[in-house]
């Protein structure tokens, strides 16, 4: 017997119907709050290419993981500009840089109570920008900068951090962080790896926020992934996977919903997406000109993450849904 027509709108006509066969649900739960501290401010600093987003002192930051807290947000994403920066990024391990001091006063405060974890890379620390020390071509040398993220690891899971999240694509990073952080006894202390991370054109945002540029103009496609490429994605996680990350997470993420469906296809492991500063920007700087209208589109991204296979989305948008729309 043939299909009647119409058939399809049948359950679409009222929003009980709709809620009861949505396949997809977005909570409060699935979001990780990125927050950026910086060393030596009296007030935090507004950032103008992500509005509503701040380079927090301490006190601000304490007061901003409150109120999301509040708002039954658990999971906060840590990154952290120092006053000095270096060639080798010595602030990212020093047990008194500005992450570890935010990571042990949230933890002081809340306890077991959230989640934290820590961006794990050097480019916020070092003064020429890039995610490592440098060889003499210019570019980050792999394994001189392994060691140094295990010294970072190390410091991060000292302070507080429950997660570590290593984001410098350098190769064997994992396996690295892993073996400093068990020599450590901090056997208890996960690793996102940021394992399909691309060389994009979205993160201009970010490095304002974390006041980062890179030397000479250069960029890090030696070291990020190739935009073009989806199967090496597949490569990096299973790699990751192998040497012993407990989660992954592509980057960026609207952009790359194919990389995360089958990243969802095919791993089993927890799959995180970072929906990153220049996607945040791209719909505020529309939203303002009243060409779209913000929660709306906030909404339809992330949950379009959510759709593609991700079961959590490191967003700028955190406060936001929280606060006006889940
Ligand atoms: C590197 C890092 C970057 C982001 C997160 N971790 C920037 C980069 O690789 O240049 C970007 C996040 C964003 O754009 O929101 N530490």
């Amino acid at each position: 017997m043939p299909f009647p027509q119409r058939r399809l709108r049948r359950l679409r006509r009222t929003p009980a119907l709709r809620r009861l066969v949505a396949e997809t649900q977005l909570r409060v739960e699935d979001l990780i709050a990125p927050l950026f501290v910086r060393e030596g401010l009296r007030d935090p600093q507004p950032i103008a290419s992500l509005p509503g987003h701040a380079q927090h002192t301490i006190d601000s930051l304490r007061t901003e993981v409150r109120e999301l807290r509040e708002l039954g947000v658990g999971a906060f994403l840590l990154f952290g500009v120092p006053q000095h920066k270096d060639a080798v990024g010595s602030q990212a391990w020093h047990p008194h840089g500005i992450v570890q001091k935010a990571l042990g006063e949230l933890r002081n405060e809340h306890g077991s109570d959230l989640a934290l974890i820590a961006d794990l890379c050097l480019d916020e620390y070092t003064d020429h920008g890039h995610c490592g020390v440098l060889d003499t071509t210019g570019q980050p040398d792999n394994d001189a900068t392994l060691e140094l993220y295990g010294k970072v690891a190390l410091a991060q899971a000292n302070a507080g951090a429950e997660i570590v999240a290593p984001s410098g694509m350098m190769d064997g990073q994992v396996a690295a962080i892993r073996s400093a952080l068990d020599d450590g006894s901090f056997h208890n202390t996960a690793i996102l790896a940021y394992s399909a991370k691309y060389a994009t054109a979205l993160y201009g945002p970010f490095r304002d926020a974390v006041d980062v540029s890179i030397v000479g103009g250069g960029d890090r496609s030696g070291y990020q992934q190739n935009v073009a490429n989806a199967r090496e994605a597949a490569l990096e996680i299973s790699e990751d996977i192998a040497e012993g990350a407990d989660m992954v997470m592509i980057k960026p993420a609207l952009a790359y919903l194919d990389v995360i469906a089958r990243a969802r296809r095919e791993t089993d492991v927890p799959l995180a997406a970072y929906h990153v500063s220049g996607e945040y920007a791209m719909v505020h700087a529309a939203a303002q000109r009243g060409w779209l209208e913000l929660e709306a589109v906030a909404f339809e991204h992330t949950l379009a993450i959510k759709r593609a296979g991700a079961d959590m989305i490191c967003s700028y948008f955190t406060r936001l849904l929280a606060e006006e729309v889940l």
